[in-house]
């Protein structure tokens, strides 16, 4: 019998979530930017933008984002790192991959862009000076293993930054789950078509691991220097650690 895992409050098999997971970013590519704005009233841009300020790229820097859908990230750290650096623009998923690498072309930027499983990264290891990952880790189904990937290409003295959402303070955990298990499938519905991907995204959530976790996560893929900042009262948090 093949394991199981989760697919927000389902449990199922690890190969049928990697499916569902595929159904999601398929189905609200075309409308994930716009979602993002509505959905966050804009805060996931803050959100991001504390991101690549903690990423301090430098021009040569070789980066990797993974899961890096429409490309937020990658667009930064390529106009940071430069035409001497090397910034790689990765996704599981064809269809996010397509509307990040068009958008970038857009702005002139014509960085590699790869379909690749975060769990089995095809780069060689002690490579990269950054990796990011952001809203990525939560769908992935072996975070572990994806952390340890992570780990591994990363040069000695690299920085891995893990970008998610996370467990919120405890005196607005009412009105979030409202916001959460009403408005979000409702807008989802209203803008893509599609009240279930954003109802996943809700229970996906409330079953990633919280920011202490997480954190002991990061060490156990051999990590140091872990640590964390709360984002909007935890709604986000950006984990950070180095690779020595
Ligand atoms: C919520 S989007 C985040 C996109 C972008 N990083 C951002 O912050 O806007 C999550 C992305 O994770 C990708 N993803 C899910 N599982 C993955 C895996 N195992 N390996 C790589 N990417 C994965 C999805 O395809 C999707 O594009």
């Amino acid at each position: 019998m093949s394991d199981t895992t989760h697919f927000g409050y389902q449990t199922v098999a690890e190969e049928e979530k990697v499916h569902k997971v595929a159904e999601v970013f398929h189905s609200v590519a075309q409308k994930y930017d716009v979602m993002n704005d509505l959905m966050s009233g804009g805060l996931h841009r803050i959100w991001k933008t504390f991101t690549i300020a903690q990423a301090g790229v430098r021009p040569g820097f070789k980066v990797l984002d993974i899961a890096g859908g429409t490309g937020d990230l990658a667009k930064a750290f390529a106009r940071q790192a430069g035409s001497t650096g090397e910034v790689w623009l990765t996704d599981i998923n064809e269809s996010m991959l397509r509307v990040g690498r068009d958008r970038l072309l857009n702005k002139g930027l014509a960085i590699p862009t790869l379909l690749c499983d975060a769990e089995k990264l095809p780069f060689p290891g002690n490579y990269f000076d950054r990796v990011s990952v952001a809203f990525g880790l939560r769908n992935m189904t072996h975070k572990d293993a994806a952390l340890k990937e992570m780990q591994r290409v990363l040069k000695p003295g690299g920085k891995l930054l893990v970008l998610e959402f996370s467990k919120v303070w405890e005196p607005l955990q009412k009105p979030y789950d409202t916001y959460s298990f009403s408005v979000l499938p409702w807008l989802g519905k209203r803008i893509a078509n599609d009240a279930e991907s954003y109802r996943y995204l809700a229970e996906s959530i409330r079953m990633h691991p919280d920011q202490e976790t997480l954190k002991r996560m990061m060490q156990e893929a051999g990590l140091d220097r872990v640590q964390y900042h709360n984002l909007t009262a935890g709604v986000a948090a950006l984990h950070t650690g180095i690779k020595f």
